[in-house]
């Protein structure tokens, strides 16, 4: 969950690395550092965020035109100055990053050390590197060479950035199970995780596959295999603006986002839904919707909100299409050995598209003959390009570590997803079909009613700031978002919170509330509503504080509760997509109150690429 930056050609490399890892750094910041070709190979690394590097490092000869640099999330070895990358090799020639984990590093550690080998760090890189180091000499290769030998004994997740004094503008890339996307300039290239780093340089990409290596020169990007067999690089066209990654006056990336999701949901369905005509158009979809149509059941597989999501599609599919839905953790249905069938329909969730997780899941799946169906938010990531069909999101780029209108955009469009199917199999007749195609074409004006709520739900989180949990509860589509709702708390405000189905309280919960705990409930006017008032009276009983996101016009729910944030009518089937949004200003603005680091929260990272 490292991010990883490189460059070579004419211009200086440090600025542009600097710039590139600022703008990783939602993939990891613990700790960091670059190495710059500069008459032999200088490194400056340090523990702690990017500009905490660039403060020490200033008055520094720093000129170079080939270089490399590193933004961390520790998986071996604490996060420490010397545990920070880049790491160079016990001769002092060669200098690595690395994104990902090698996991058979102590055999390969073990062989070195018997070598003589000693090691300055704890992390299974410096490990990498000597053992590339050990193979250039014993074989008298270069380091291309070296590299594709060492690889082929390595068992892992890697991208690999390395520089070899010997050879100044030459930057060697490989990559297996972690993101690495090549910028192709004029007489320059440009390396990394994503495309944020060179967005403003090139819009010509290309997105490495597993397997595959870079020999890249300021005029030259050679791609090979790791059977040394050269293949053509496939160059892809960005169509993604720099604003778009910028925050355009917002405080955080995450408020930003938040803000977008009038525009994003609206993105999300243009092209695809038109209202008047009564279709829905997903090419992605369309050649397998056979299958989906016939299956005896779906498996969602995601992790964390993106698991949220699939949790609400669950309801959503069964109820407008019929079948059977398993909402699946990756993290256990990776490993569980699931029942999977030929032609069984996976789809997976992620917004980034590099969950590890979630990937080896549905390579697992489709290793036993399971269609995947992707929805995914980052185009050309590696979820998307392992999965049969599937529909991406287009939220444009997330950079907040807490995701918020990928959620908005997932549920949009697997709404479409779910309305499609289930109208071309006939469990909706065209009046309900027609209805609901029209509520969800509303969704993005309804949304941008409710975050003009916004100065409401600042004051209430102000009110809660200091609260030592949180519980939040809701019934049928609402429930996912009560989790969904706990979870954005947790992340951003460090607040223990748990989401719950409402009517689950008595079972045990319900011992937790007094007048010390709100209780937030996502009461919006639905099947469940009656009951779901039952449950506040219950939580009202023993002085819970009960904060309540509630239907515009439901008197009776803010005559109950202590608290009320309203939102827009809408059909149950759509209205999670707006009673999410004022959750996520909650957790927002309480997190920004108890001064807490809203777009990079401690202990996470945007995209979670080990497992
Ligand atoms: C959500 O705010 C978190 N960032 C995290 O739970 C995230 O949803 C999870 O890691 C899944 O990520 P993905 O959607 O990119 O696969």
């Amino acid at each position: 969950m490292c991010g990883i930056v490189g460059y070579t050609g004419p211009r200086e490399a440090y600025p542009i690395i600097i710039k590139g890892l600022k703008r990783l750094e939602y993939r990891g910041y613990d700790s960091t550092g670059v190495a710059l070709q500069n008459g032999g190979l200088k490194v400056f690394k340090k523990k702690g965020k990017v500009a905490g590097l660039e403060d020490t490092i200033v008055g520094k000869d720093l000129h170079a035109h080939t270089g490399i640099g590193h933004t961390r999330w520790a998986t071996h070895g604490e996060p420490s100055d010397i545990n920070a990358h880049p790491h160079t090799s016990a001769s002092g020639k060669l200098a690595i990053i690395h994104n990902g984990i090698i996991e058979n590093y102590s055999q390969l550690k073990q062989e070195l050390t018997n070598k003589g080998y000693s090691f300055k760090s704890d992390t299974d890189t410096e490990v990498l590197l000597n053992f590339i180091e050990e193979i250039k000499k014993n074989n008298k290769c270069d380091l291309e060479e070296a590299v594709r030998i060492a690889l082929k004994r390595v068992t892992g997740a890697y991208v690999i950035l390395l520089l070899d004094e010997d050879k100044p503008d030459t930057i060697i890339a490989a990559r297996k199970g972690s993101p690495l996307v090549i910028g192709i300039g004029k007489g320059e290239h440009f390396l990394g995780s994503d495309a944020s780093p060179m967005l403003e340089y090139t819009k010509e990409v290309v997105y490495v596959n597993d397997y595959e290596l870079a020999i890249v020169k300021p005029d030259e990007l050679i791609l090979k295999n790791l059977g040394n067999a050269k293949l053509t690089p496939y160059i892809q066209k960005l169509d993604i603006e720099l604003a778009a990654i910028e925050k355009g006056g917002y405080d955080h990336f995450m408020l930003k986002e938040i803000f977008e999701q009038p525009q994003t949901i609206y993105d999300c369905l243009r092209g695809r839904l038109d209202a008047v005509a009564g279709t829905i158009t997903m090419s992605g979809i369309e050649q397998y919707a056979e299958q989906i149509r016939h299956a005896k059941r779906i498996v969602m597989v995601a992790c964390g909100t993106s698991w949220h999501a699939a949790l609400t599609a669950e309801y959503i599919f069964e109820e407008l299409c019929r079948i059977n839905v398993e909402v699946e953790y990756a993290s256990e249905f990776r490993y569980r050995n699931p029942v999977i069938h030929r032609g069984d329909v996976i789809i997976a969730i992620s917004q980034s598209g590099e969950t590890a997780d979630t990937l080896v899941a549905i390579e697992n799946a489709k290793a036993k003959g399971a269609i995947i169906l992707g929805v995914v938010n980052v185009v050309g990531s590696s979820i998307a390009r392992a999965s049969h069909g599937g529909a991406y999101t287009h939220a444009g780029p997330e950079i907040g570590v807490a995701s918020t209108k990928a959620f908005t955009a997932q549920l949009a469009v697997l709404t479409m997803i779910a309305l499609k199917i289930g109208h071309e199999k006939g469990v909706l007749d065209d009046d309900r079909y027609m209805h609901l195609l029209n509520e969800l074409y509303e969704v993005p004006e309804k949304c941008a009613w409710v975050l003009k709520s916004k100065d409401h739900i600042k004051a209430l989180a102000e009110k809660y700031k200091d609260a030592r949990d949180f519980l939040y509860l809701g019934r049928g589509y609402n429930f996912p978002v009560a989790l969904e709702g706990a979870l954005k708390l947790k992340e951003i405000s460090y607040i223990h919170a748990e989401g719950y189905p409402a009517a689950e309280m008595k079972h045990g919960p319900i011992a937790l509330v007094d007048e010390n705990l709100p209780v937030v409930f996502v009461a919006t006017k639905d099947t469940y509503h009656d009951k779901v008032i039952s449950n506040i009276q219950e939580i009202k009983a023993r002085k819970g504080k009960v904060i309540a996101v509630i239907t515009d016009g439901d008197e009776i729910s803010k005559a109950l509760c202590d608290d009320v944030i309203i939102v827009p009518e809408a059909d149950e089937i759509m209205a999670p997509m707006l009673s999410v949004v004022p959750l996520q200003l909650l957790a927002y603005y309480i997190g920004v109150a108890r001064g807490c680091d809203v777009d990079k929260p401690r202990n996470l990272a945007k995209s979670v690429t080990v497992e």
